[in-house]
C-alpha cells in the first residue's frame, strides 16, 4: 500500500460534525468527582516524601546546614545536599539552546536568588520531612541582593522573548514625532508577577535500574523527556512522563523545573520512590515569573489623528545566570499603523530566579502599556477612543508589510462596541455615576495574539470493528484540550466522539509539542488532523482500487469520510462502512501518521494573529478609590472554533486575567532582601467570581484560509491582552485620575 501525500488545501479537509460542537469536557465528571488523578495523587509502595529546603537569602553562599538535627529527626531517612546528590551527566547550568534554561539542582553552594533550592530532605512521611528541612538551620555568608529596575549595569538584551530581535526600526520614528501635531511621552511600570497555578509542581518519581517512571504535570512532555534523559545520561525511551491533568500551568510547567528534577534525584539517591510537591511559597523563585517592566511609549499623530509614530521601548530584567526578557514591545509591531515604528530593550540583571513565560508573555505586558497610551493619545486628539482605534488599526502588518491571514478586528470593534452600549459614552472623564454615587468609567482596548504553530506528530488507527484511536503526547492544563483534540479527531476519522479512543497525556505517545504560545490546538489538531487523513487516504485507496467495492474508481480525493463509512463525493448513494472494507481486504486494522508545522511559504507572505475587542466599565468609590470592574464584554476572532463552549471559557479566563493584571497581581519584593514578601494566595491578589460580577465574551465569525488547513488560531491568551489597558482606560474615564503603575490600587488613585 502506498502512502498517500497530503495535501492540506481545504478541499482535502474530510472531517464531519463534531468540530464546532459545544460539547461538555470529556473529563468533566472525573474532576468534579475527585476521580481525576493529579501527579501529588500518586502514591507508590514503599514512597517516600521529599521537602525542599529553600534558601532566605537572594544572593550569596550557604555555609552550613545542621544536617545531623534533621537525621536525628524520627523519620528522616536522608538529606540530601551539594555533597552527596547523585551525579548527573550534564551540568544543569550548561544551555544548548534558548529552551534549556539553566537550573539549580544542587551544584554549587552559591545562592542567585531566594527560595533556591540547598537541600531535599527525605522522609517516611511528608509532616517528618518537612520538619526535618526546618531543622538545617542553615548559615550563609550573605552578599547584597540586587533588586529593581533601576539596577545599575544595564545593557541591550542579545534577543527577546524567544528568539526576537531587541531592537526594530521601520520608518524614521523622530521624523514622524517631529511632524507629529500633537505627541505623548508617557511611562507605565507593570510589577513581577507569578504564574500561581493552582496545582502547586509536583512529581513522583520512581527508578527500576536505568528506567525512570514519573507523574508530574507537563505543557511539554517531549521537551521534559529530553531534558532528563540528557541531564541523567539515558536513552529517552527509557523515561516515562505521565500527565493526565494539570491544574493550570499559564507557563510555569512548559519545560521541566529544578524542583521536579531534585525529586527525580532524591528517588535516585535512595533507590525508592519519591514524591515531592512545592510548597505555595516555594514556587516564587525556582519555577519562573513575569519580570517587572518598565515600559515608555513615545506616539505622534497628525492633525486628523492619524499616527505618525510608535516608539515602545521597554526596560525589563533577568536573572544573574540565565537569559528571558520579557517581550513587551513586540505588541506595538502589529496594532497600529504608522508610517514609523521603533521598538526598543534594554534590561537589568537581579538576584532572582530566572524569569519565563507567562500568560502571554509580552502581550500582555505590552498591550497594558500600549492601550493606555493609546487611549492617552485619543484623549490628547480629543477623539472618542473607539473612534481614534478605528482610524489608526492596522489594516496589513506594519512593522513587516504583510497581509494579515485574516483580520475580522473591525467586527469585533462594532460587535463588542454594540453588545457594550458605547456609543452613549460621555468623553470626559467623570461624568458618570451609578445611583449610590460611584463613579462609573467605560473604557476599552484592543486584543491581539499571534497565530502559532509549532511541530507534532501524531497516530491514527481504524479497526475492523469500525472504531478508531488516536494517540499524540498532547497536554490539557485544564484548557479543554482532552475535548477539543478529541473532536478533531473523531472527525479526522470520520467517525463519532464515541467511536474513537483519544489517548493523550503520555511521553511514550508521538511528540505533541509544547501547550504554550496558545498554539496546541492548532498544532495538535493538525497532526491529528493529518494523521486521520492518513488513514482515510489508505482506506479509499484499498476501496477506490477495489472491483468489488462500491466506491471502485472514485479515486482517493474523490471520496469523503462520514459516520464510519466512505462516500463517493459526487454521489452519496454510493459508499461502503469502514468494517466492510477492511474485511475484505482481510485487514485487521490502518494505520496512519501525521505531522503538522507552520508552512514556511504562508508565514513568508502573511502576518497571523487572532484579534478581539474588550469593553469594561468599572466603577470607583469617589472617597475611598475602591475600584470594581463591574461588566466585561470581548469580541473575538480567532479563526474556526473547534468548540465554542471551551473558548468561551478560554476568553473568560483571559478576560478575569487581564483584571488581574489591572487591578491584583503584584509581587512585592523587598528591597533589601530580594524576597517575594507576599508569597502566598492571601496576599499575592487574584481575583474571586466576586470581582467580576458580569463577563461576557462572544465569537465573532472569521474564516482563515492560510494559517492550517483546518482554519484554528489560538484562544488561550488573547484574552488577558486588550482587557488590561480596557480597565486602566476605565478607571481614568471613572475618575479623571490615569495611573501607570499596575496594578491600579486605591492608594495610587487616592495620592
Ligand atoms: Mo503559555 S505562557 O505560552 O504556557
Amino acid at each position: 500500500m502506498s502512502d498517500i501525500a497530503l495535501n492540506q488545501a481545504p478541499a482535502h479537509v474530510r472531517h464531519g460534525s463534531n468540530i464546532g460542537q459545544p460539547l461538555t469536557r470529556r473529563d468533566g465528571v472525573l474532576k468534579v468527582t475527585g476521580a481525576a488523578t493529579y501527579a501529588a495523587d500518586n502514591c507508590l509502595p514503599g514512597m517516600l516524601y521529599g521537602v525542599l529546603a529553600v534558601s532566605s537569602i537572594a544572593r550569596g553562599r550557604v555555609v552550613s546546614l545542621d544536617i545531623e538535627a534533621a537525621k536525628a529527626h524520627p523519620g528522616v531517612v536522608e538529606v540530601m545536599t551539594q555533597a552527596n546528590r547523585p551525579a548527573l551527566a550534564q551540568d544543569p547550568d550548561a544551555k544548548t539552546n534558548p529552551f534549556m534554561f539553566r537550573i539549580d539542582l544542587l551544584q554549587s553552594d552559591r545562592v542567585r536568588y531566594a527560595n533556591q533550592p540547598i537541600a531535599v530532605v527525605i522522609a517516611e512521611t511528608l509532616e517528618a520531612a518537612t520538619e526535618g528541612a526546618a531543622l538545617l538551620s542553615p548559615r550563609y555568608e550573605v552578599e547584597t541582593a540586587r533588586t529593581g529596575l533601576d539596577s545599575a549595569g544595564s545593557f541591550v538584551p542579545p534577543a527577546v522573548g524567544i528568539g526576537s530581535p531587541a531592537e526594530l526600526y521601520h520608518g524614521d520614528v523622530e521624523a514622524g514625532l517631529s511632524e507629529a501635531e500633537q505627541r505623548l511621552e508617557v511611562t507605565y511600570s507593570t510589577p513581577a508577577q507569578y504564574h500561581n497555578a493552582m496545582e502547586p509542581h509536583a512529581i513522583v518519581a520512581a527508578w527500576d535500574g536505568d528506567k525512570l517512571v514519573v507523574d508530574t504535570p507537563s505543557q511539554g512532555l517531549a521537551i521534559a523527556q529530553g531534558r532528563l534523559a540528557g541531564l541523567f545520561g539515558t536513552p529517552p525511551e527509557n523515561i516515562m512522563i505521565r500527565s493526565p491533568f494539570l491544574g493550570g500551568g499559564f507557563g510555569s510547567k512548559g519545560l521541566i523545573s529544578g524542583p521536579q528534577i531534585l525529586g527525580v534525584l532524591a528517588a535516585r539517591l535512595l533507590g525508592q520512590p519519591v514524591k515531592l510537591v512545592l510548597r505555595r511559597e516555594q514556587m516564587y523563585g525556582p519555577v519562573g515569573h513575569r519580570a517587572p517592566t518598565r515600559q515608555t511609549l513615545r506616539l505622534g499623530t497628525a492633525s486628523d489623528g492619524a499616527l505618525t509614530a510608535i516608539h515602545h521601548h521597554t526596560r525589563t530584567t533577568s536573572s544573574t545566570f540565565d537569559d528571558f526578557f520579557e517581550p513587551a514591545s513586540d505588541v506595538s509591531h502589529t496594532l497600529y499603523a504608522s508610517p514609523a515604528i521603533a521598538t526598543t530593550y534594554d534590561a537589568v540583571r537581579l538576584d532572582t530566579g530566572t524569569p519565563l513565560f507567562m500568560r502571554a508573555p509580552g502581550e500582555a505586558t505590552g498591550s497594558v502599556a500600549l492601550e493606555s497610551a493609546i487611549d492617552e493619545m485619543a484623549q490628547a486628539c480629543g477623539m472618542d477612543p473607539l473612534a481614534f482605534r478605528l482610524k489608526n488599526y492596522a489594516e496589513t502588518e506594519p512593522m513587516t508589510g504583510k497581509p494579515f491571514s485574516s483580520k475580522a478586528l473591525r467586527e469585533c470593534y462594532r460587535q463588542g462596541a454594540e453588545r457594550f452600549g458605547w456609543s452613549t459614552r460621555p468623553l470626559s472623564p467623570r461624568e458618570m455615576r451609578d445611583n449610590d454615587g460611584l463613579l462609573v468609567g467605560w473604557g476599552m482596548g484592543t486584543a491581539t495574539f499571534p497565530a502559532l504553530m509549532f511541530q507534532a506528530e501524531a497516530r491514527a488507527v481504524v479497526r475492523r470493528n469500525g472504531s478508531g484511536v488516536v494517540e499524540i503526547g498532547a497536554h490539557d492544563m485544564g484548557q479543554g484540550a482532552w475535548t477539543a483534540l478529541a473532536q478533531i479527531a473523531a472527525d479526522a476519522l470520520g467517525l463519532n466522539m464515541d467511536e474513537i479512543e483519544f489517548i493523550s497525556g503520555r511521553s511514550d505517545l508521538p511528540n505533541a509539542g509544547i501547550a504554550g504560545g496558545s498554539a496546541h490546538t492548532a498544532t495538535a489538531g493538525m497532526a491529528i488532523h493529518n494523521a486521520g487523513a492518513a488513514v482515510i487516504a489508505k482506506l479509499a485507496d484499498l476501496a477506490a482500487g477495489d472491483e468489488g467495492s462500491p466506491l471502485y474508481g472514485s479515486g482517493n480525493a474523490g471520496v469523503v469520510a462520514r459516520g464510519g463509512k466512505l462516500f463517493r463525493r459526487d454521489d452519496d448513494s454510493r459508499s461502503e462502512s469502514y468494517s466492510a472494507i477492511l474485511e475484505r481486504a482481510g485487514l485487521d486494522q490502518v494505520e496512519g501518521s501525521g505531522s503538522a508545522a507552520a508552512d514556511p511559504k504562508a508565514q513568508d507572505t502573511y502576518a497571523m494573529h487572532a484579534h478581539g475587542a474588550v469593553f469594561a466599565e468599572v466603577k470607583v468609590d469617589p472617597e475611598l478609590g475602591q475600584i470594581r470592574a463591574t461588566r466585561l464584554v470581548g469580541a473575538f476572532a480567532a479563526g474556526r472554533i473547534i468548540n465554542p463552549r471551551m473558548v468561551r471559557s478560554q476568553y473568560f479566563g483571559g478576560m478575569i486575567w487581564g483584571v488581574s493584571f489591572a487591578l491584583h497581581e503584584h509581587a512585592a519584593v523587598d528591597r533589601r532582601t530580594g524576597r517575594v514578601m507576599n508569597a502566598n494566595l492571601g496576599e499575592y491578589h487574584v481575583p474571586v467570581s466576586a470581582d467580576i460580577p458580569s463577563l461576557e465574551a462572544f465569537l465573532v465569525e472569521e474564516h482563515d484560509p492560510h494559517v492550517n488547513a483546518l482554519g484554528i488560531k489560538g484562544v488561550g491568551e488573547i484574552g488577558i491582552t486588550g482587557t488590561a489597558g480596557a480597565i486602566a482606560n476605565a478607571v481614568w474615564h471613572a475618575t479623571g485620575v490615569r495611573v501607570r503603575n499596575f496594578p491600579i490600587t486605591l492608594d495610587n488613585l487616592m495620592r
